[in-house]
């Protein structure tokens, strides 16, 4: 039988007493393959000055762990320097924050051709290959270099921007242009597929049968939208129930018959953390009537803390907050709760129920699962309402019940905020179950089916004319020598 085989940056190897790593595709993927067998290979997300040769090995379930180490330069160059001041900020439409280096993009491909030696070395040739995400675009490329023709496919987690926008990534052929060595390229929403054709064609490729079919460089390349989405049936169950934990229940009584808003999200600029708290005073402002009866909760875990941009917000983060708080709160009343630590998914659980509103005005977001899952653990007799950003990928799905919002007006926000605070309980059913059945009939269970059925139906690799006898681009770090394939 074949295996899968699940690719990705982040891996969340269970380790006990280790906090759930906070990000959409960690919780995504694994949800994904609770359902299957599969091993999961990607970064231990620790350093060492000689990555072994060999993966480190964690079972659990009918999930195999398979983690490699970076070395200091590698997370320098690859996630702190190219991955997440490169990428990621051009990918969600901040051209500005971008600092490319070739040093950089030297590391990002090495550590790509490392991950693509690892592998090729337990790859078997009927595994099914799936990478997750903007850290790893070229790896199928540096696969298919060592003469893996397995169907490979590719999720992208955040948004595919303009065409505009991606020509301004230097040498992008060689980095989401590599996007073609793939069999199936899924991206969120139609938006970002749009995007992503229209880049594909600029690159040369044409289309065949239909608007989803490629013919690139000699090759077919399937791209679609799969809008990700998280375990609705399970997530409700686990809000109902953990309503009785203490946890929830002295937190209700230190709300004290306030109204609760709620904010979940990594420490990162593309959330618009600050400008949610300029939209919340604005709403403080504008009514004197609901200052002391309601409180916004911000649980925002530190995220990539040694990129300059990512520090430079903490403080103006913390700074909003505290200025917020000392002009509207007083000796009983704190407007906002503002929290720089991770919660497990179960205690976010409950705290989504409490909360009447679910806060989430990304800038841009290429789904935002935090979302969803505030709808799904809203109780269907009383539910929240949720406020959306329209530039978050979930607003594609659930623009029908959401308010949903422009991030950057925060009168609009503080508006859309007072409405939802207000809002009567027969709208809100209303909203809740517009929203809901679409979280249930698209969870993560469709969506890795959908992905995965789509790929196994791909087409045979046939080997690309720039690909046959195309030379190495930067020199690979060798991997201490080993005889055997490492046995997973
Ligand atoms: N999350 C968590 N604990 C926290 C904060 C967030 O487990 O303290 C989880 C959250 O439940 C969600 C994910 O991290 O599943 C965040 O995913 P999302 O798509 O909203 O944003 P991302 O961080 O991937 O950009
Ligand atoms: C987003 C990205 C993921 C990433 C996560 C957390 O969801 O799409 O690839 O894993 O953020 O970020 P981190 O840098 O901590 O892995």
């Amino acid at each position: 039988m074949s295996r899968l085989i699940v690719v990705s940056n982040r891996v969340a190897v269970p380790e006990p007493g280790r906090a759930n790593a906070a990000g959409g595709l960690a919780v995504a993927v694994k949800a994904a393959l609770r359902e299957r067998s599969g091993i999961w290979f990607g970064w231990s997300g620790k350093l060492s000055d000689e990555p072994a040769a060999d993966p480190q090995i964690t079972k659990a379930g009918n999930i195999t762990y398979a983690v490699t180490d970076l070395t200091p330069a590698d997370l320098q160059e690859y996630y702190n320097g190219f991955a997440n001041r490169v990428l990621w900020p051009l990918m969600h439409y901040r051209v500005d924050l971008a600092e490319f280096s070739r040093s950089d993009l030297s590391g990002y491909m090495r550590v790509n051709k490392d991950f693509a030696e690892h592998i090729s070395r337990f790859l078997k040739p009927d595994d099914v290959v799936w990478i997750h995400d903007y850290h790893l675009m070229p790896l199928a490329k540096f696969l298919r270099e060592r003469g893996h023709r397995n169907k490979i496919g590719f999720f992208l987690h955040i948004p595919f921007p303009s065409l505009e926008i991606i020509q301004a990534l230097p040498h992008h052929r060689e980095v989401s242009g590599a996007l073609m060595h793939y069999d199936l390229v899924g991206l969120q929403t139609e938006n970002d597929q749009h995007n992503f054709g229209r880049y594909l064609r600029f690159l040369g490729g044409r289309n065949m049968q239909d608007q989803n079919l490629f013919e690139i460089a000699g090759r077919r390349l399937r791209i679609d939208a799969f809008p990700v989405g998280i375990e609705t049936e399970a997530f409700t169950r686990i809000a109902r129930r953990v309503g009785r934990l203490d946890f929830v229940r002295d937190f209700k009584k230190s709300l004290a018959d306030r109204s609760l808003i709620i904010g979940v999200d990594r420490l990162d600029y593309s959330k618009g953390i600050k400008e949610r708290m300029d939209a919340f005073e604005h709403f403080l402002a504008a009514n004197e009537d609901w200052c002391g009866r309601v409180t916004y909760l911000q649980i925002t875990p530190k995220s990539r803390s040694e990129v300059r941009e990512y520090a430079e917000m903490e403080r103006a983060t913390s700074e909003k907050a505290g200025s917020v708080n000392g002009d509207y709160g007083d000796a009983i009343w704190t407007p906002i709760r503002y929290v720089n630590r991770s919660y497990a998914r179960p205690a976010l659980a409950g705290l989504y129920r409490v909360a009447r509103v679910g806060l989430v005005t990304p800038l841009r977001d290429g789904m935002n699962l935090v979302a969803k899952e505030y709808v799904a653990a809203q109780d269907a007799a009383d539910p929240g309402v949720l406020v959306l950003s329209q530039f978050a990928g979930a607003a594609f799905e659930l623009a029908d019940g959401a308010l949903l919002v422009n991030p950057h007006e925060a009168e609009g926000v503080a508006a859309a905020l007072k409405r939802a605070l207000e809002m009567p309980l027969a709208e809100r059913r209303d909203r809740y179950q517009r929203m809901i059945s679409v979280i249930k009939a698209n969870d993560i269970d469709h969506w890795a089916n959908d992905f995965l059925s789509k790929l196994s139906s791909s087409d045979e690799y046939v080997l690309p004319t720039d690909l046959s006898g195309t030379p190495t681009v930067v020199a690979r770090r060798s991997l201490r020598a080993t005889t055997n394939s490492p046995r997973i």
